[in-house]
């Protein structure tokens, strides 16, 4: 009997120091994206391929991170008062999303160890786990697919997406065989950030994933890897080296927009191109991003 994946963890205990000062006080997932906090992106993106069922791993400072979640009775009265019925909407949109649950990862020791703080709450079942950093434009659906391959194939399911050799020591990359349907192709090997121009592939791990639960047992053993930190990646490259244990992994080839907004310039395009295609800004937006280029 297949067990259907309802939970999603997403780890959210960085220190965000890329985007230092802004993220002193506040948490980079709560930058806005246009006017929505990233991980709102995120959580929308889990709610619409059916998984309502979410922990977040927090750390230190992460307090507007739930408090986003939360009903903000004040504001509501305050918006109802003035008869402000668009933004009343929208911000019951981000507290009636999801069930939202916590845990603090206390010791921030790498993404693996993040995700293994969601061991009790997920207990024996499938999960999925993704990145804040990572947003994918709702217009292009890949979890939905991610989760048919994992019902499918009863095994760990990865996001990979095709990165050039110059950008791949900044991600997991993956060695692949193809399998009988396109864009799902067989885990071969796994490696975490490697060194300039030893890249087995140009295949890199984005941040989503589905996991079976004997991640949790692999990472209980992993050892740190890459920056002294304990990787979620090489808890996967035991995975593979191991099918028997859980299926080994697959990889779904992901070919839409993607934004990384824990990268300042891609958190800037991805504002720009966002904001662009709203109904709402682009009209006004896209003829001075014209104008604007002109004058460069
Ligand atoms: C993490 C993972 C890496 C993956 C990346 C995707 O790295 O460790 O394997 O490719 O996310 O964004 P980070 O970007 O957190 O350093």
């Amino acid at each position: 009997m297949t067990t259907p994946v309802t939970k999603v963890v997403i780890p959210a205990a960085g220190l965000g120091t890329r985007f230092l000062p802004a993220t002193k006080a506040m948490p980079k997932e709560m930058l806005p994206v246009v006017d929505k906090p990233a991980i709102q992106y995120v959580v929308e993106e889990a709610v619409d391929a059916g998984l309502v069922d979410v922990l977040v791993v927090t750390g230190r400072n992460k307090h507007a991170l739930a408090n986003h979640f939360d009903r903000v009775t004040e504001l509501e009265q305050a918006l109802e008062l003035k008869g402000d019925g668009h933004r009343l909407k929208m911000v019951h949109a981000s507290t009636g999303l999801a069930e939202m649950h916590y845990v603090r990862q206390g010791d921030p020791k790498g993404l693996g160890h993040a995700v293994l703080r969601a061991k009790m709450h997920v207990g024996h079942q499938p999960f999925a786990v993704m990145l804040g950093d990572d947003l994918i434009d709702a217009r292009d659906t890949l979890l939905t697919k991610m989760l048919e391959v994992q019902e499918h194939k009863q095994a760990s399911i990865i996001a990979l997406m095709e990165v050039g050799p110059s950008q791949a020591h900044l991600y997991g990359i993956a060695s692949v065989e193809n399998t009988d349907e396109t864009d799902v192709v067989h885990i071969t090997g796994l490696v975490e950030k490697p060194e300039p121009g030893t890249q087995p592939s140009n295949y890199a791990i984005i941040g989503r994933y589905v996991l079976m639960p004997e991640v949790f047992d692999v990472l209980e053993n992993t050892a740190p890897g890459k920056g002294g930190e304990i990787q979620l990646t090489d808890a996967l490259a035991t995975l593979v080296a191991q099918p028997d244990l859980a299926g080994g992994v697959y990889g779904v080839i992901f070919r839409g927009r993607r934004y990384d907004t824990g990268d300042r310039l891609d958190y800037i395009k991805a504002i720009i191109r966002l904001a662009s295609d709203r109904e709402d800004l682009g009209p006004d937006l896209r003829p001075w991003i014209k104008e604007f280029a002109e004058g460069l």
